[in-house]
């Protein structure tokens, strides 16, 4: 069983021997191992039971390492990573040769992210390698934002989860892309669409939910608990209230649903707090006597629209 704890120079031990751990980010759980090992890569793929098409991120601690491993920075990708880095940003870039084909999945460009988390940082900045890291959740099952989530689901195949606390944000890095040199978002997630559009001007968002998608995480039925969810406008009421039906709900609970079956997203009413709440609530609702859950669409603005990505993702099977 993995031990939790916040101990650097365990977790680096485990690295440089080539196994893999659970890492924390200010956006979700990481299972980490080193990206130029083969073998480590491997090993991730292994533990998430991920199939080999779908690429890893590939996290670093400098912009001076990111050029270790990338041919070519667009100047708006150059941009963004001085803007936000760290931060819950990752771009796609062109990759140099020593990053394994394993790790991208045989695709040209690798997808790289610093991340904003202090305890990762210091770990990264101890390591001369850096860290391919997807969520740290069982393929297509809701993605971790606590050391424990962690351990739940892959804890019986992993030595040590590093306790960086509950995540911050919440939800997965933005992705982007670039085409011609031209910024596209591939996934809406914790970098506000708002927010880039302030740096680099409008982006292009490619819509992922189809059965070939480029960015293959984007899946259609990514996110899933076991349990059926069914989406709800603000407004709308459910078509069911037994006691074996749950509602995840943005501000206020769904009449006729049982209390102690509903979670809050965001008592205070942002949309920031239901990104950092979303997939804990989701989590224990299913863990609950439930035949299905409702869950609310929230304010598509800032975090929302990462939300109700997620959200119209865990619905669709
Ligand atoms: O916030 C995050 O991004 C978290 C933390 C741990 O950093 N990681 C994460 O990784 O969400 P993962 O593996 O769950 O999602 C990575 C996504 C997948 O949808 C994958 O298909 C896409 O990134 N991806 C990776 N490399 C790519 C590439 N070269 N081209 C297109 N998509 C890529
Ligand atoms: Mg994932």
């Amino acid at each position: 069983m993995a031990q939790i704890g916040t101990d650097c120079l365990a977790a680096k031990a485990f690295l440089e021997a080539g196994d893999v751990v659970g890492i924390p980010t200010e956006t979700v759980y990481g299972l980490a191992g080193n990206a130029l090992n083969p073998d480590a890569v491997l090993r991730i793929f292994t533990v998430k039971n991920r199939p080999a098409f779908d690429p890893l991120i590939v996290h670093t601690d400098t912009l001076d390492k990111v050029n270790r491993y990338v041919t070519h920075l667009p100047d708006a990708a150059r941009q963004l990573a001085e803007a936000v880095w760290p931060g819950p940003l990752t771009l796609l870039l062109p990759k140099r040769a020593l990053v394994p084909d394993l790790t991208t999945s045989g695709l040209p460009t690798v997808a790289i992210r610093i991340p904003n988390h202090p305890l990762t940082l210091h770990l990264l900045s101890q390591l001369d390698f850096p860290l391919a890291a997807p969520s740290a959740n069982p393929f297509g099952y809701i993605s971790p934002t606590t050391a424990a989530h962690v351990a739940e689901q892959l804890g019986d195949q992993i030595p040590y989860v590093l306790d960086g606390g509950p995540c911050g944000i919440g939800v997965e890095s933005t992705i982007i892309g670039f085409e011609k040199d031209q910024p596209t978002v591939y996934r809406l997630g914790g970098m506000a669409l708002e927010q880039l559009t302030a740096l680099v001007g409008p982006l292009t968002v490619r819509d992922h939910s189809t059965s070939n998608p480029q960015a293959p995480g984007m899946l259609s039925s990514h996110y899933a608990p076991r349990k059926p969810v069914f989406l709800l406008d603000p407004g709308e009421q459910p078509a069911e209230t037994d006691e074996q039906t749950g509602a995840l709900v943005f501000t206020d609970p769904l009449p006729g649903i049982p209390l102690e079956n509903q979670r809050i997203l965001a008592p205070g009413g942002t949309v920031t707090e239901a990104a950092r709440n979303l997939f804990a609530h989701l989590r224990a609702l299913d863990q609950l006597p439930l035949a299905r859950i409702y869950a609310q669409r929230v304010p598509p603005e800032g975090l929302g629209r990462a939300v109700n990505d997620r959200l119209k993702r865990a619905a669709a099977r």
